[in-house]
């Protein structure tokens, strides 16, 4: 698996959807399991760009072939979204994509800014930062692309899976740059093998975690990967990971099933009541309107303002 920074300036572009049967979207039904993880999967993909403000603050980004990377990274991905959003409004369910988004940052709250400082933080005082960073972007990215595999699979919607088979094209290169990468940093790097082990093992959880809940990050593991390809599929990407130098054996995604297992045999409810309710709506957010967070006005109290304004 090899990754030229300079061809994939060159080929960089936003998602290439000619051709893909928009009108047949609302012909195939999705399930309710199908639903609920495209929702999540939007999401992820829309939080990029705030996900980015994390990388930044980092001494990872002394780095240009880095930057160069994550310039036209963030844009690939927006793209991502934007498609998620439009198969799911045009199999005809309403939501402004916008205020969806400006919901999820604004309920994030103060946990965004702790979050950025902790990173700062962690980054400037360990100098191997950069080899946690590197590889927890690998599997976000295996782990992406294995659960738009395994999405198609579930749904079995002709057009979702012409859309996915076209972002897992992306995904795909993301993952080779992080993996390819992290293994550069690590290699003959035994205190950065140390360091992004110690790291993982205490730290990681899956993609998206963190902007989504326990539960709701269960409930799409438990979808997506709970029978006998899935969990498969999962212990693969801890192998793929585990050949990075130093990280061999390491159990991250096949982990974090077990876990969610063991939440739901707690407690039967676990999971399955967020997609048998379908609760994937975001709700406003109790303090801090959207309109003071975004400086942008509703229209009634824009017309307010402006009647202010002539008086
Ligand atoms: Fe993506
Ligand atoms: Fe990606």
């Amino acid at each position: 698996m090899s990754f030229s920074i300079e061809r994939y300036k060159e080929e960089s572009r936003k998602l290439d959807t000619t051709g893909i049967d928009w009108a047949a979207v609302p012909a195939s039904p999705l399930s309710k399991g199908d639903l609920f993880s495209l929702h999540y999967m939007m999401d992820i993909e829309n939080h990029v760009p705030l996900y980015l403000s994390h990388l930044l603050v980092t001494r990872a980004c002394m780095d240009p072939i880095l930057t160069a990377f994550l310039a036209c990274w963030n844009y690939e991905e927006l793209w991502h979204g934007e498609n998620l959003g439009k198969l799911l409004n045009l199999y005809g369910i309403e939501f402004d994509t916008q205020q969806r988004i400006a919901n999820v940052r604004a309920n994030l709250g103060f946990q965004n800014s702790v979050s950025i400082l902790t990173t700062m933080l962690g980054s400037w005082l360990l100098k191997d930062f950069s080899a946690v960073y590197l590889t927890i972007g690998a599997i976000n990215e295996l782990s992406t692309l294995t659960g738009y595999g395994a999405l198609i699979r579930k749904s079995g919607h002709p057009v979702l899976k012409d859309l996915l088979g076209r972002i897992i094209k992306d995904e795909r290169r993301h993952y080779a740059f992080y993996f390819n990468s992290a293994k550069e940093w690590l290699t003959e790097n035994e205190k950065a093998q140390r360091v992004d082990r110690w790291m993982l093992d205490r730290f990681w959880v899956p993609v998206g975690q963190g902007v989504k809940t326990q539960e709701e990050v269960d409930a799409l593991a438990l979808y997506l990967f709970d029978d006998e390809q899935g969990e498969e599929e999962l212990l693969a990407i801890d192998e793929k990971i585990g050949r990075l130098p130093g990280l061999a054996g390491v159990k991250l995604m096949s982990r974090a099933l077990y876990a969610a297992r063991e939440r739901r045999r707690q407690n039967p409810d676990w999971a399955w009541r967020l997609i048998e309710n379908e609760e994937w709506a975001i709700a406003p957010p109790k303090k801090s309107p959207i309109g003071e967070l975004t400086t942008r006005r509703t229209h009634a109290s824009a017309s307010a303002m402006s009647a202010l304004e002539g008086m």
